[in-house]
């Protein structure tokens, strides 16, 4: 029998939908939960790239981080139902391309590698190439990413998203994030699909909302979109998810993610700051939601 779960932080209530928020230790928090009870985990752990959160040091040897990332990982499998998902987001940077990669391979002896998304912040697409029938009048340039001023790294505008499950077998609804079909040589695959929508592929646009002040709207250094973990449990499966977690919780998107789509949660969280903008980021969507 697990220990049993501490008090938690703060709890959000709407009909049948319950959002419970942790302050602590991910790995503490997750061998409390029962085993199992968990259908789909959206999570971005600290990258131990000396990122500066306000309370976790990100400047670990890199041995260390990952014998902790195999850890946490275990924490999760167990936390998971046997046809879960856990949609991990990493990123890199230039000078450390290995990282995200680093951390896949950290996972590999716990959990099957089902897919891998590349979650773009930024794309450019010529005119030309995107062809007629995408009516650009000009070439495309859009999403939010940070600059890098260099001789010889690229601009960095995406990140993995892998995709883990227990067995490599869990269903996925691929239309709920599909595409509409534009193609009219592809009818019969239209017809055929009956929903007039095709699966959209790996790589998914998500830029961040435009923002004026960073300190004000968005203070943490590496949060995602929550369209993003809105993605990821469509893609898993609404219906199939009874309860989904986080437990790098961060400023909350993934908790915003569940109070927009209906969708029972626990987030978890070490930085007490962080966790109360968290919060107040799920009430307020849940609130504009009025009930499920
Ligand atoms: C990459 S950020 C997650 C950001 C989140 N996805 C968002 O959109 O806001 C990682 C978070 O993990 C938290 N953290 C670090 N170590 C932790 C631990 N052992 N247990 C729980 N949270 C931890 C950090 O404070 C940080 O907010």
């Amino acid at each position: 029998m697990p220990r049993a779960l501490p008090k938690p932080f703060a709890q959000l209530e709407r009909g049948r939908i319950r959002l419970r928020f942790f302050h602590g230790d991910a790995i503490d928090i997750l061998d409390r939960l029962s085993p199992g009870s968990i259908e789909a985990f959206v999570t971005s752990p600290p990258y131990n790239l000396g990122i500066r959160y306000r309370s976790y040091d990100d400047g670990r040897p890199r041995p260390e981080y990952l014998d902790w990332t195999g850890q946490w990982i275990q924490a999760v499998r167990r936390a998971m139902s046997d046809d879960g998902s856990l949609f991990l987001n990493v990123g890199a940077k230039p000078k450390d391309p290995w990282t995200a990669l680093d951390v896949a391979q950290a996972v590999r002896p716990h959990l099957e590698l089902q897919n891998i998304i590349h979650w773009v912040k930024s794309i450019a697409i010529e005119k030309d190439l995107a062809g007629a029938r995408a009516g650009l009048k000009d070439d495309l340039a859009v999403g939010h990413y940070k600059p890098i001023n260099s001789r010889r790294f690229l601009n960095d505008c995406h990140e993995f998203l892998f995709h883990f499950s227990k067995h490599g077998e869990t269903p996925i609804d691929r239309q709920a994030v599909g595409v509409k079909y534009q193609d009219p040589s592809n009818i019969t695959r239209w017809e055929k699909a009956g929903s007039g929508r095709r699966c959209r592929g790996n790589t998914w646009f998500l830029p961040y909302d435009t923002i004026q002040s960073r300190d004000e709207e968005r203070p943490h250094p590496a949060t995602f979109p929550w369209r993003l973990p809105a993605y990821c449990l469509r893609l898993h499966g609404t219906d199939r998810v009874r309860v989904a977690a986080d437990p790098f919780l961060g400023l909350g998107s993934s908790a915003v993610a569940c109070a927009t789509l209906g969708i029972s949660f626990v987030g978890i969280e070490l930085d007490a700051h962080y966790l109360r903008e968290a919060v107040a980021r799920a009430r307020r969507a849940l609130d504009s939601k009025g009930s499920f």
